[in-house]
């Protein structure tokens, strides 16, 4: 028997279900929470650079569908493996070192790299719905 009521109360329990994943695992755990951290790092420290209006060739981290194409195996984001993601060896590199990322002298803190490496090592999951990123904050080139 087909209800109507389906699809709403669907919703609500991907709602309640998304909202306990937030509430139970401070720190991470739920990959839900994972990315909302992960995205919160970019938009602070990489989106100014890698948005949409970035240099011909640089990844595009302007939206989940970027991120996305950018994600899987010998990609840039390989989901599960933080050491083999260039997008995460970059944050690690050292600020004497070329390709580190935000470029020199403005290295992520600690806890920021911490995230982003929590999220890859969690599957790299991203929101089923586009969602857009935008730079918060001054660019770390003018910090
Ligand atoms: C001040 C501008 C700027 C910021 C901020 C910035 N980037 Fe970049 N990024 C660049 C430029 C320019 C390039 C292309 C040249 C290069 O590879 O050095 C690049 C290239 C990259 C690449 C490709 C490099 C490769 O070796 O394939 C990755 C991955 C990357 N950035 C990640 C990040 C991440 C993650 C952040 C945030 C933590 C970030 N970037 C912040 C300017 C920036």
């Amino acid at each position: 028997m087909k209800s109507p009521a389906g699809p709403v109360l669907l919703a609500f329990a991907g709602i309640a279900l998304l909202l306990a994943g937030c509430a139970t695992t401070p720190g991470g755990g739920s990959s839900a929470a994972n990315f909302e951290q992960a995205r919160a790092v970019l938009e602070a420290g990489c989106v100014h650079c890698h948005g949409s209006e970035r240099l011909a060739g640089m990844p595009s981290f302007a939206s989940t569908r970027d991120l996305a194409a950018l994600t899987g195996p010998g990609r840039l984001i390989v989901p599960g493996a933080p050491e083999q993601s260039r997008f995460f060896q970059v944050v690690t590199l050292s600020d004497s070192d070329i390709g580190a990322m935000p470029p020199t002298g403005h290295a992520l803190a600690p806890r920021e790299v911490g995230v982003l490496k929590a999220w890859i090592a969690g599957g790299a999951e991203l929101p089923e719905q586009d969602l857009a990123l935008r730079p918060q904050g001054r660019s770390p080139r003018s910090r």
